[in-house]
């Protein structure tokens, strides 16, 4: 059985606990992370803890542990688990306090809770990115703090089911008539050898795969724009992809209906996917 870590513990799976007067259960008060892992390494841990601090300072939460503890807690159940390749999820939230109230608790008194485990997950041969994804596009009504990794996440969990309800596999959230992302990955489109992905802001989670795959296309060459752009100008692109750390550098084939470029993985995503995952490997932790 899986070891999960809880509060400085390494329990298994069926033995872990969190109260139920645990804010991210009543509130939805928490944040998380998903760093991936392959040939047993993990994948841009110095980005995800990072954005974890940045997540936590922006809440006003308080880090559980450093971040030498927290190398040292993925590793563990890396090892612990046999995962060679997957990912470790971890979730922070503000704690259990005594009774529910709104006002946040002193966090003298209520300590965080700390949880992490892993999964495994074929994650370079992933069918779907042979294959490509089908995305649908839905109105983005989630609240104003996107790029913070909170666990509220409710509407994009409603987005998938919407998608899956088409026949397609994910869809891509729109607002004030411009993409911003899918509902757990970054959106863009290619046209030429130009790469075209909304710019950062309050309005997106800022990818830690985003940030290492447009690096890597410049490296080779390519031409980034950030900017926003519309469904129907994402519908006549020559190619369309994703990213996240569970699915790197995904293709998108269709989207609406409508098929992109030839309506199979184009090569721009393909190569990008490539690079990806060549560099990911030698720089795993
Ligand atoms: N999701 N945008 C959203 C809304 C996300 O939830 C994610 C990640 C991303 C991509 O971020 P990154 O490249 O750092 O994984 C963008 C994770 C994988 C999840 O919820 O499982």
């Amino acid at each position: 059985m899986n070891t999960v870590y809880v509060n400085g513990e390494y329990v298994p799976q069926s033995d872990a606990r969190v109260s139920v007067y645990d804010r991210g259960f009543l509130m939805a008060d928490g944040v998380y992370e998903v760093t991936s892992v392959l040939d047993g390494k993990l994948v841009d841990f110095d980005g995800h803890v990072k954005r974890l601090w940045r997540s936590l300072s922006e809440l006003d939460m308080a880090a559980p542990v450093t971040e030498d503890e927290l190398l040292e807690i993925h590793r563990r159940l890396v090892e612990l688990n046999n995962i060679e390749e997957g990912g470790v999820y971890l979730q922070v939230t503000r704690g259990a306090a005594p009774e529910r109230d709104f006002a946040f608790p002193n966090p003298d008194e209520v300590p965080s809770t700390l949880v992490l485990f892993t999964f495994a997950k074929n994650l370079v041969g992933s069918p779907a990115a042979d294959k490509g994804i089908k995305v649908i596009s839905i109105e983005d009504i989630r609240w104003g703090r996107r790029d913070i990794k909170t666990v509220q996440l409710l509407y994009p969990s409603m987005g998938k089911m919407l998608a899956k309800k088409a026949g397609a596999d994910d869809a891509w959230m729109v607002e004030d008539g411009f993409v911003t992302e899918g509902t757990s990955n970054n959106a863009y489109i290619v046209k030429g050898n130009k790469i075209i992905t909304r710019g950062l802001s309050n309005d997106i989670l800022h990818g830690i795969t985003r940030a290492a795959v447009l690096r890597f296309a410049q490296e080779a060459q390519m031409e980034v724009e950030e900017r926003n752009f519309t469904i129907e100008e994402a519908q006549q692109a020559d190619e369309a992809f994703i990213t996240s750390a569970t699915t790197f550098v995904q293709p998108v084939v269709a989207i609406d209906e409508a098929q992109i470029g030839d309506g199979v993985p184009g090569k721009v995503a393909r190569r990008l996917r490539e690079i990806y995952i060549e560099e990911s490997r030698k720089a795993a932790i």
